[in-house]
């Protein structure tokens, strides 16, 4: 009998009711060529439910989402819904309640693409971003005081534990193994004297325990800065919540586009679900247009298909994905005129097609 996979899916707001859809045709026929089956169920969560409920997910949610292989997310967010709660409220929340402590991002320029980096080709850009998902800087524990009065000010107290720093770090070295065997600690411990600093040092009490992977430290300021001159030192990137939010956003620049970028939201020991989905936003600015680049959501669908184990069906998204760019066919972000739909088509008639 052919396995059959249960997938949660979650289009969210803004350009995830395209997007994700777009993703969701190409996962269909990827399993109908590689011969397993997705079930899938979706969930209206985001901030358009919480518009009309007074909440961004249901009660039941995280229990009911446990019981999926996968979670399939597009991005949540409305201008009219006060911003501060769509990272609480939905993305924080489940990546936490989930244990997806590692925020595992890409970054690769695909064939035909021209990255805004005038000199680098392909083989200059190819690394991953591996974000610490549960701490560090995002855990939200703060409070803001006296907001009106002349003397008001606002605290948020970031929190690392030896425990959530040990565990990215060895996911980053057993990544860094499968690929160029180079791992980066990205960090400010020179100014972040106390929290960084321990950063540092766990992960350097880690790296010692791999001595086949060569191991540096870069400041955040720098990484900024080499991103854009000179990406090819990175291999693999281990870095904070906050900071691998913005680098991963840098990261997706520098291929081209914010719409190119995917993610995984990964519990490493898969003890809950994991979640995918594109490194950006719900895009309001270009919504219900049919323009969006789904790239980004698709690259996430092979993402997820690789954690689940099927990893020549994820390489053949990828494939799928690279002769579609390879041909020049892109949306308008990338200069083209292609649709979000066009995109995904294309894709799926090159999953056909390959042999
Ligand atoms: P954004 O990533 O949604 O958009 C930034 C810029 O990139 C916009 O000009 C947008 O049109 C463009 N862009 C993004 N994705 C694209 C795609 N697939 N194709 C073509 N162009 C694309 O970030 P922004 O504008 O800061 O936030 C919009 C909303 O999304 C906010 O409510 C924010 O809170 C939310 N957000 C949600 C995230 C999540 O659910 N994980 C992550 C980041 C932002
Ligand atoms: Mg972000």
């Amino acid at each position: 009998m052919s396995k059959t996979y249960k997938i949660a899916v979650v289009n969210g707001d803004g350009i995830g009711a395209e997007i994700v859809p777009a993703g969701v045709s190409v996962l269909d026929a990827i399993a109908k060529k590689h011969g397993f089956n997705i079930e899938k169920q979706s969930f209206p969560f985001g901030a358009g439910y919480y518009r009309d409920h007074g909440k961004f997910m249901s009660d039941d949610a995280i229990e009911t989402l446990k019981k999926f292989d996968a979670i399939y997310f597009g991005a949540v967010g409305l201008p009219e819904i006060d911003d501060t709660l769509p990272a609480r409220d939905y993305t924080f929340k489940v990546r936490t309640e989930l244990k997806q402590y590692v925020n595992y991002r890409p970054v690769k320029l695909f064939s035909g693409l021209k990255s805004p980096l005038r000199t680098k080709t392909e083989k200059d850009i190819d690394f991953v971003v591996v974000r610490e998902n549960n701490e560090g800087e995002f855990v939200q524990s703060g409070k803001t005081f006296y907001a009106d009065d002349a003397h008001g000010f606002a605290t948020d107290t970031s929190v690392f534990t030896r425990f959530g720093i040990e565990r990215i770090a060895h996911y980053s070295f057993q990544l860094a193994r499968k690929r160029r065997k180079k791992v980066t600690n990205v960090t400010k411990s020179n100014t972040l004297i106390n929290s960084l600093a321990y950063w540092d040092r766990v992960i350097a009490e880690v790296a010692e325990q791999y001595p086949d992977v060569e191991f540096s430290k870069m400041y955040i300021d720098n990484a900024s800065a080499s991103f854009v001159l000179r990406p090819e030192v990175f291999d693999v990137i281990l870095t904070t919540n906050l900071f691998g939010d913005i680098l991963s956003d840098l990261g997706g620049a520098i291929m081209g586009s914010l719409g190119l970028g995917g993610s995984g939201n990964i519990n490493p020991e898969k003890d809950f679900p994991s979640m995918f989905e594109p490194i950006h936003g719900s895009a309001p600015d270009i919504a219900g247009k049919n323009i969006a680049n789904p790239i980004g959501q698709i690259w996430s669908a092979a993402i997820m298909l690789d954690h689940l184990g099927e990893t020549e069906a994820a390489n053949d998204i990828v494939a799928g994905i690279e002769a579609t760019t390879a041909e020049g066919n892109l949306t308008v972000d990338l200069g083209g005129n292609a649709s979000t739909s066009d995109i995904a088509n294309r894709i799926i008639k090159h999953i056909e097609a390959k042999k």
